[in-house]
């Protein structure tokens, strides 16, 4: 696809799927003012006519045939359950819509090598809606990793948990929808891990499932390289920290959560003597008071950076699509369809890993 040369022209979406995330997206699109939505579908006419009422005036097209042959549709914004990505995301590349694709990307690798395969046959413009990755936050996390603010990066801890209800009937309970923690959630932790730290080794993972026979609670392990490890975890029915921290050489980094959508950042270099807890249970006599002392002085240390989201947290990925589309680009640099592709194999990983 050639760069969209009028650039003073708005960039026109088409929107399938018009759930909670697309109420969300349209909202942050609505900030952006070379952004227009104009048209919609999805499943239920009902849906589409409420979202076009709300965020119109658009055109509220009978499925995904009519939206994709749209000629007035520049992107297409794939905001179905996880299940239906792959159709929505190749019909709109084989009619050279450009795509934004909601997390996770599919339901597997080898679905994501034929979406892969064909918009670089295409030459169509294709991205994951990683918008974790486009926050004001993670792009300092990184710009300060890559300063050497912690020294090098051996280890990532994160996490991403939400205590959803049990319900048998919602997407993220049903297996034939692609529910579950790993692929709802874990594709965050997982996907930072592999900008943060490299290419990922499933190393060892685990699932607890649950009643709706989809993964409840998940652990992975990943190395990178010879020398990095991470730890994510993530959980659809128990309350977590959210966070992730970096931890290099020279200190750490607290990406805090949600990881999805961070605003705080705290990070701290230390002395090279170890850090305890001595502060919270202080030891007596003079090697205690080393202890509180060598404490207090890393606390100290400890930088706190608050990065506001802009808007509600939509318009960063949204904006990258756009700077990508007006300058020509079949694919972004801050979401590789290459680094997409790493993350569902460590998800297919994971599955294999955990197959009883
Ligand atoms: N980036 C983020 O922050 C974020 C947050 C949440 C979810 N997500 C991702 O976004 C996607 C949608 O999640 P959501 O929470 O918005 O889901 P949702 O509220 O259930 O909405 C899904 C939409 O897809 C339609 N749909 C439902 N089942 C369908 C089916 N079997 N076939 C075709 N269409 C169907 C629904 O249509 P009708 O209403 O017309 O029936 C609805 O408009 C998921 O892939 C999820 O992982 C991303």
């Amino acid at each position: 696809m050639g760069p969209l040369t009028h650039s003073e022209r708005p960039i026109r979406w088409g929107v399938i799927g018009a759930g909670g995330v697309a109420h969300g997206f349209a909202t942050g699109l609505g900030s952006l003012p070379d952004a227009r939505i104009v048209a919609v579908t999805s499943r239920r006419p009902s849906s589409a006519r409420a979202f076009a009422t709300r965020f119109g005036p658009m055109q509220v097209h009978h499925g995904v045939d009519e939206l994709v042959r749209d000629p007035l549709v520049d992107v297409v914004y794939v905001a179905t359950p996880n299940h239906r990505h792959v159709h929505d995301t190749l019909s709109s590349l084989r009619h050279d819509k450009a795509v934004l694709c909601e997390k996770p990307f599919t339901l597997d690798a080898e679905q994501t090598h034929a979406v892969v395969d064909e918009a670089r046959r295409r030459g169509v413009f294709c991205m994951e809606a990683m918008w974790m990755r486009f926050t004001p936050a993670i792009g300092r996390a990184a710009q300060l990793i890559a300063s050497g603010a912690i020294g090098e990066v051996r280890t990532l801890h994160a996490d991403f948990s939400v205590r959803a209800p049990l319900d048998p009937a919602s997407r993220l309970f049903d297996p034939a929808m692609g529910g579950g923690a790993l692929l709802d959630l874990g594709v965050y932790p997982l996907s930072l891990a592999d900008m943060l730290l490299g290419p990922a080794t499933v190393a060892g993972a685990r699932v607890v499932m649950g009643p709706t026979r989809v993964d409840e609670h998940v652990a992975v392990v990943t190395t990178h390289g010879d020398d990095r490890l991470a730890v994510s975890t993530a959980s659809l029915r128990a309350v977590g920290h959210n966070d992730a921290v970096v931890g290099g050489t020279g200190g750490s980094l607290r990406i805090c959560g949600p990881i999805c959508r961070p605003t705080r950042l705290v990070w701290s270099t230390c002395p090279d003597e170890p850090v305890t807890r001595a502060d919270d249970h202080p030891t007596p006599g003079r090697r205690g008071r080393r202890h509180a002392a060598l404490v207090r002085r890393i606390r100290a240390r400890a930088r706190v950076e608050r990065v506001p989201l802009r808007g509600n947290g939509y318009e960063g990925e949204a904006l990258e699509v756009m700077r990508c589309l007006r300058a020509g680009l079949a694919e972004s640099p801050g979401m590789p369809l290459d680094a997409t592709l790493r993350t569902m194999e460590v998800l297919d990983a994971v599955r294999a890993h955990t197959r009883t």
